[in-house]
């Protein structure tokens, strides 16, 4: 059974989820469903990835099934606002529910601290300049009026997280970062979690399917991730996953392909010794595969 760890808002959050990052419209339908019907109880979705119509066909289509015997309150599901809508908070939870069809998110998170118009496109004349706690007072709003059980934010550099934490009224519940033993980040982590803030774990598997540079061998190609596959009679990626939900983390690999989905949940028969994660951690470089400079404002250096 896949475990579950208390927030700080009292709910229970599942330590295992399906990423929909770079799952195309014409895929992620058929890959929610497979995942949830496979046992997944946790979906990341996000406004920008351009899929939550798709995704929220999926969840529909799920629990109005009757013999699946799935519930909306049995999965977990998160959601994420995109810098164009920073100053318009509410509207944009108010699409993204419309579109997952969805009354209420388990999890709402601000998706990187940087505030401008358009998607993707950066122009720095586009750069807003909204305040956090401005932001934030809006995140708590949605909250407040149930709309999210909790809120976090994704992709906030740590001193970021220290100044929302002086101005909030509720604590962020969750942190979303990358990582992967390639990207440990030890102190972001260790300051996260001594403010009792759970940290969700994107990327873990390297993201092979956008592999762009970084360190010569791949994560799922490392001697060392391959020698622990051995060792448990496991696959590379359940090895990975498996590591950051051993250091207490949430982890939310993406696939939109039915073997590797339900590969990527068998990760609850086994367990890495303590000794296992230190090797596996003695691998970080502190390399990031997604380095936000399309934000213009260099947010991690
Ligand atoms: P696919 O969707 O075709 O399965 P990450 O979550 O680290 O960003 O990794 C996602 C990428 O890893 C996707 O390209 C996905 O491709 C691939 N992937 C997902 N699960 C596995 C797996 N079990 N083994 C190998 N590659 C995987």
């Amino acid at each position: 059974t896949i475990t579950t760890v208390p927030l700080n808002t009292g709910a229970t959050m599942p330590q295992h989820g399906l990423g929909t990052w770079l799952s195309k419209p014409g895929e992620v339908k058929d890959a929610v469903k497979t995942a949830l019907y496979a046992g997944y109880t946790h979906i990341d979705a996000a406004a920008v990835y351009g899929n939550e119509a798709e995704v929220g066909e999926a969840l529909a289509e799920v629990f109005a099934d009757e013999d699946s015997g799935i519930k909306r309150e049995d999965v977990f599901i998160t959601s994420k606002l995109w810098s164009q809508s920073h100053g318009s908070i509410a509207e944009a939870l108010n699409q993204t529910l419309k579109d997952l069809q969805l009354d209420y998110l388990d999890l709402y998170l601000i998706h990187n601290p940087v505030a401008f118009q358009g998607e993707t496109v950066f122009d720095v004349a586009e750069l807003e300049y909204i305040p956090l706690a401005a932001k934030w007072k809006a995140m708590e709003s949605l909250q407040d009026a149930g709309l999210t059980r909790a809120i976090g934010v994704s992709n906030f550099p740590t001193a970021l997280i220290y100044e929302l934490l002086s101005v909030a009224r509720i604590p962020p519940a969750v942190v979303q970062i990358e990582r992967h033993p390639y990207n440990v980040q030890k102190l972001h982590v260790d300051f996260v979690e001594r403010h009792h803030i759970h940290v969700t774990n994107y990327s873990p598997l390297g993201n092979p399917g956008k592999y762009s540079g970084g360190p010569e061998t791949k994560l799922l190609e490392h001697p060392k991730v391959l020698e622990l596959a051995d060792a448990h009679n496991k696959t590379a990626a359940q090895i990975l996953i498996r590591w950051g939900i051993d250091k207490g983390a949430t982890v939310i690999p993406k696939s939109v392909n039915p073997d590797r989905i339900k590969e990527n949940l068998a990760v609850f028969d086994f367990q890495l010794q303590p000794h296992e994660v230190a090797e596996l951690d003695a691998l970080d470089v502190g390399h990031r595969y997604l380095d936000f400079t399309f934000l213009g404002v260099p947010i991690f250096t």
